[in-house]
């Protein structure tokens, strides 16, 4: 298995449909629309981020999606948008190589929501990540 991190001036552009399409499989229910996948895989080109990958024989098994805010000291430098790991290879530990990685190459905070009975917060709690706040949101 193989990490690879890529940033706006190595983004792999010959990547972004396979990217979008097993992000768009593997997230399952805590996904988005390919439309949506695009455009924060289009900010990390355009604004700065991370994509992180998981290889193994050429082929994606694990993706992460980081997307910085240039608001550091106010809020958190860096938002995990996506995470996914194949569904059928759930459990072998690519998440945690992956989410090291993510540790490893961004600087500063780190913000991510996530759905309060997804069991993916056990993975994120054993990295420190902690739910002080609740978030509120005006949909409109
Ligand atoms: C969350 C996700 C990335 C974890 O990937 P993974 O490759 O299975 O992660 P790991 O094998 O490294 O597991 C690490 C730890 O996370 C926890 N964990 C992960 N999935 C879990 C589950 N379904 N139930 C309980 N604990 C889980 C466990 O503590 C696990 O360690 P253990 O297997 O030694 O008990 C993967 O389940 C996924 O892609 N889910 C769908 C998308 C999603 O929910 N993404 C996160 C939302 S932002």
């Amino acid at each position: 298995m193989t990490i690879k991190t890529y940033q706006s001036y190595n983004f792999p552009f010959e990547l972004k449909k396979e990217i979008v399409d097993f992000l768009f499989t593997h997230l399952e229910q805590f996904g988005d629309s390919k439309e949506v996948i695009t455009k924060a895989l289009n900010y990390i080109v355009d604004k700065g981020g991370h994509l992180v990958l998981c290889l193994e024989k050429e082929e994606i098994t694990g993706v992460a999606v980081i997307n910085h805010t240039h608001m550091d000291s106010y809020i958190p430098e860096n938002i995990l948008v996506y995470l996914a790991t194949d569904l059928n290879r759930r459990r072998t530990g690519i998440g945690t190589l992956i989410m090291k990685e993510v540790l490893d190459v961004c600087r500063g905070n780190i913000l991510l929501r996530i759905d309060a009975h997804n069991p993916a917060i056990k993975l994120y709690e054993k990295f420190g990540f902690t739910n002080p706040y609740l978030e509120m949101v005006l949909k409109r």
